[in-house]
């Protein structure tokens, strides 16, 4: 493989596996991994459902996009693993792409409604029906996903190794 070393950008809806395949790629790939929403957790002092609750999430939206700022001007080569709803502005879409190669984990409501069952860290879904929830927002979401990825993996029936290992693949493929 030849390896150019450019960041990956792993982006996807909640819970379809972003930190935990970063983590794996990281360990793989033996590259540093980070994770934007522990960043911004760690310079703001508090959680995101903290800052959701006490700014709002237009304060939030305003943080990842200078967070993404900064990070498309650095030449740091790692994994990257952002929110679920970091692709959604146009801006955020081009600093994305220009952070590096961006991976979208597709996953199905059903999928993500399993896994996040009885989560309470995820602001967005602390509602009645989370499930119904989360169809909303994935059918809002997907174009805007799909319009900023160079690679698209379907996690719903893989484990993280399988889908961690899919993507060095398909890495690995574009570089011959
Ligand atoms: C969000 C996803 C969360 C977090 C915030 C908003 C979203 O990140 O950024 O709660 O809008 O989908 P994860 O995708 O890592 O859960």
């Amino acid at each position: 493989m030849k390896n150019d070393r450019r960041t990956i950008v792993l982006i996807g809806f909640m819970g379809s596996g972003k930190t935990t395949i970063g983590i794996r790629l990281s360990y793989l790939l033996k590259m540093p991994v980070e994770d934007t929403d522990k960043w911004i957790e760690r310079k703001n002092g508090c959680t995101i459902s903290e800052i959701f609750e006490k700014q709002g999430e237009e304060v939030f939206r305003e943080k990842e996009t200078q967070l993404l700022r900064e990070l498309a001007e650095t030449r740091f080569a790692r994994i990257l693993s952002v929110g679920g709803g970091t692709p959604l502005r146009e801006e955020n879409r081009e600093l994305l792409k220009r952070c590096g190669t961006v991976v979208y984990l597709r996953v199905r409501p059903e999928t993500v409604f399993q896994r996040l069952k009885g989560d309470s860290s995820r602001p967005l879904l602390q509602c009645a029906d989370p499930l119904g929830r989360i169809r909303e927002l994935l059918a809002q979401r997907g174009d805007k996903y799909e319009a900023c990825a160079d690679m698209i993996i379907d996690v719903d029936e893989k484990t993280e190794a399988e889908c961690a290992d899919r993507i060095i693949k398909e890495l690995e493929k574009n570089n011959e």
